[in-house]
């Protein structure tokens, strides 16, 4: 849309939305209060986590643990209550799902049932929460299939498990130091900053693409005794830089907040990995599929980069569960199919590089 693109410095999210909306002449308007109801929400989030120490969101640890197993922060709890909140009552979804909620969520019988599904990361990254380093909320919008919507029967765990190809929107809120807005309805991604005067998301990065080439890479190399020999290679060279098969010499990142590095690859460029890995044989990668990869895996894609499992592209996976974890690879389009390639690849390769040779730090 050639309107789209020529002038649309400082457009609230709102305006956004409604110029996106008129590529649909038939369009409700559902999706696009939702996306402003989300956009509420995270909000809401931003705030709290803005007054740290000084609001009650960090204090005392809870003891409670989610059906991951992980320890549920108050923030988190918090802000699972808060998507909830906003977004049960306005009549555009037919049910919710969430990191920190065991089965989907219902809307209440007191309002009423839209045609979409929302899926949340309330709070990614929220082991930084306290030590102030940015997190933020991922999600993920679907259609809520015909039936259910037609004869308004209880949502089941199956009416979610849709593959990432079918979001109808995706995007997150990062809680850095300022708070950013990035979405995608289908039509590439743009990037919103909260003005805290207005309290308005205003558009400021309008066409996010993601640089096809990198030389920036994320992984949590304390895995590396367990990651797959695909993996191996592909950091073994980046680590070998200039002296190796790559040619040139490599930067890392670690934020251990997937959102805040999603964040950066959709900024600047890189690729993240959290494979695959033999450390437990039980989880098959860290991050989740359908709160997790796929929102972020739809934004890159929508940017002109790529998402993988490794294996095969993200977006075509069909879910087996509500809190699936996956192997994730994703960011710039050329490094991210190097990946793939290498997972295709028989393994016969000596290694060549310094970390898993016989005297290197990351020995295996
Ligand atoms: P969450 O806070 O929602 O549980 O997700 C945390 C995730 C992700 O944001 C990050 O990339 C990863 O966990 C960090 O893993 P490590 O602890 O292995 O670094
Ligand atoms: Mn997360
Ligand atoms: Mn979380």
């Amino acid at each position: 849309m050639s309107h789209i693109t020529a002038a649309p410095h400082r457009w609230t999210l709102t305006r956004y939305l409604i110029e996106q909306r008129r590529r649909f002449p038939q369009a409700s308007g559902d999706l696009n209060a939702l996306i402003l109801d989300v956009s509420l929400a995270c909000k809401a989030i931003a705030r709290i986590v803005a007054q740290g120490q000084l609001g009650d969101a960090l204090a005392p640890v809870s003891t409670a643990v989610n059906v991951q197993g992980e320890q549920q922060k108050p923030l988190d709890v918090m802000s699972n209550e808060l998507f909830i909140r906003m977004n049960e009552w306005s009549g555009n979804l037919a049910g919710m799902a969430s990191e920190e909620m065991d089965e989907p969520r219902q809307i209440p019988e007191a309002f009423p049932r839209g045609k979409y599904l929302l899926v949340f990361d309330p709070l990614d990254g929220s082991s930084n929460i306290d030590v102030n380093v940015s997190v933020g909320s991922i999600f993920s919008i679907l259609r809520a299939p015909a039936d259910s919507v037609d004869t308004g029967r209880a949502l089941t765990e199956a009416d979610f498990l849709q593959p990432g190809a079918a979001q109808v929107a995706a995007g997150y809120a990062l809680y850095g130091p300022t708070t950013m807005f990035v979405l995608s309805v289908g039509n590439g991604v743009a990037g919103f900053t909260l003005d805290p005067n207005l309290g308005e998301f205003v558009l400021t990065h309008p066409d996010i693409q993601v640089p096809e080439d990198t030389h920036e890479f994320a992984i949590n190399t304390s895995n590396s005794r367990f990651w797959e020999p695909p993996v191996k290679r592909y950091v073994d060279e980046c680590l070998a830089g200039s002296t190796g098969t790559r040619g040139k010499d490599f930067n890392m990142r670690w934020i251990a907040s997937m959102v805040a590095e999603a964040h950066r690859i959709l900024m600047r460029g890189g690729v993240f990995l959290y494979p695959r890995d033999t450390k437990d044989p039980a989880k098959p990668g860290r991050l989740r599929l359908l709160y997790e990869a796929n929102p972020i895996g739809f934004l890159m894609e929508q940017a002109g980069g790529r998402a993988s499992t490794g294996r095969q592209p993200m977006l075509g996976v069909k879910p087996s569960s509500l809190h699936q974890r996956i192997g994730l690879v994703f960011g710039s389009r050329h490094e991210v199919e190097r990946i793939e390639r290498y997972h295709h690849e028989p393994a016969t390769r000596e290694p060549e590089a310094p970390l898993f040779a016989a005297r290197s730090l990351f020995r295996d």
